[in-house]
């Protein structure tokens, strides 16, 4: 933050000596250098200038201190608990907060460097008991998961934007009672997790990169668990296919953060066991082979047969 702020103070001074410069070129009595200086330091004084109001309102907006409610609650961590959870968690969790996408959730990876753009590092955190999730109560993890804000107020950008929050109450605990029976795995990750840059900043100033979504406070229920249509719905609210494939899975949009997903619509031209085999083996009905890098094969096809046949019945069945 405060490297960013130095270099905010730095392009003001910029705004200002190009202010300086067209005033002087005004006074100019050459006709030449007066129009051209003054024109031209005036627009590069002015375009300067936007971009420090808008990097110092994006600096307002990233560090503002947020709130969500923090709910009181002990997860018991029953086995079946650890055991639900360790399955999301491997399933859905590994894309990001795993190097080599498998458990424990050590952290690590930064999100920033798969950007199009040099937006700053966004580093997922180590989840195990010898990260920092060792000083926050079961609720504060909640509120982490639900709502995106950490025990300080402070933002966490990528997950506050992260669909996970869709995850039910129950589902919520689960993951919770599963990341404290991790074994503590030593991995060093930046505290903040979130350190954007001036572009990022700015970005973030003219609304063109999300702020979070406003809190849920609400209790989530899933629907039963099941190889039906419903339940594959609750998994796609939660799951981040919608980032890459579309609000409505009907393909990305050119130039969206997250990589260019196709329109999953194809799926209706698949059989229940192509769909489940492609997600596992990562290679599609058609010889093609998934890029891992860019479609998380490898954590989606951890999912059981129940969970990649709800899918599949959603997907085929969607309007
Ligand atoms: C799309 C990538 C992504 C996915 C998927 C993801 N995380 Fe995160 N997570 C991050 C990043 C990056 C951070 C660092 C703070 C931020 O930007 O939100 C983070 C931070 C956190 C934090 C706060 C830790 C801290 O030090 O402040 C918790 C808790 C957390 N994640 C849990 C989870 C769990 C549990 C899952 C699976 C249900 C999950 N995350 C899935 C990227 C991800
Ligand atoms: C991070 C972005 C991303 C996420 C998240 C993601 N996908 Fe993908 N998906 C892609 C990309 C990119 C491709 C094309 C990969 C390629 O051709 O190498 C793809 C391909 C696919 C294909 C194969 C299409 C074909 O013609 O072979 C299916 C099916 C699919 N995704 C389903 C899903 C489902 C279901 C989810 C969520 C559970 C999901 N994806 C999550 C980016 C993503």
């Amino acid at each position: 933050m405060f490297i960013n702020i130095f270099f905010l103070l730095v392009m003001i001074a910029v705004s200002v000596f190009f202010g300086w410069l067209t005033r002087r070129s005004w006074k100019a009595t050459n006709v030449f250098s007066k129009w051209v200086g003054s024109i031209l330091g005036g627009l590069l004084s002015v375009f300067v200038g936007l971009v420090c109001i808008a990097a110092t309102v994006g600096l307002v907006k990233a560090y503002s201190p947020r709130t969500a409610p923090v709910p009181d609650l002990k997860v018991a961590g029953t086995p079946q608990q650890i055991e639900r959870g360790k399955h999301i968690a491997d399933a859905f969790c590994t894309s990001c907060h795993s190097a080599n996408k498998e458990l424990p959730l050590t952290g690590g990876v930064d999100l920033g460097k798969d950007f199009p753009m040099p937006l700053g590092a966004f580093v997922s955190s180590n989840l195990t008991p010898a990260g920092p999730l060792k000083d926050w109560s079961d609720g504060e993890i909640f509120r982490a998961l639900r709502n995106g804000v950490d025990p300080d107020g402070r933002w966490l950008f990528v997950m506050s934007n992260f669909r996970g929050r869709n995850l039910s109450d129950e589902d919520l605990q689960a993951l919770i009672a599963y990341l404290r029976s991790q074994p503590a795995v030593e991995n060093e990750t930046p505290n903040p997790p979130d350190q954007p840059g001036l572009l990022g900043l700015t970005l973030l100033g003219v609304g063109m990169l999300p702020a979070g979504q406003p809190p849920i406070t609400d209790a989530i229920v899933a629907p039963p668990r099941g190889p039906t249509a419903e339940y594959g719905e609750y998994i796609l609210s939660y799951q981040d296919c919608r980032d890459c494939h579309g609000e409505n899975l009907l393909g990305g949009v050119e130039g969206q953060l997250a990589p260019f997903g196709p329109n999953l619509k194809l799926v209706k031209g698949w059989t229940q066991e192509q769909f489940i085999s492609t997600l596992r083996t990562g290679v599609d009905p058609f010889d093609h082979k998934l890029d891992p890098e860019k479609m998380p094969w490898k954590s989606i096809g951890r999912m059981d047969d129940e969970e990649l046949t709800a899918m599949y019945l959603y997907l085929v069945d969607m309007p």
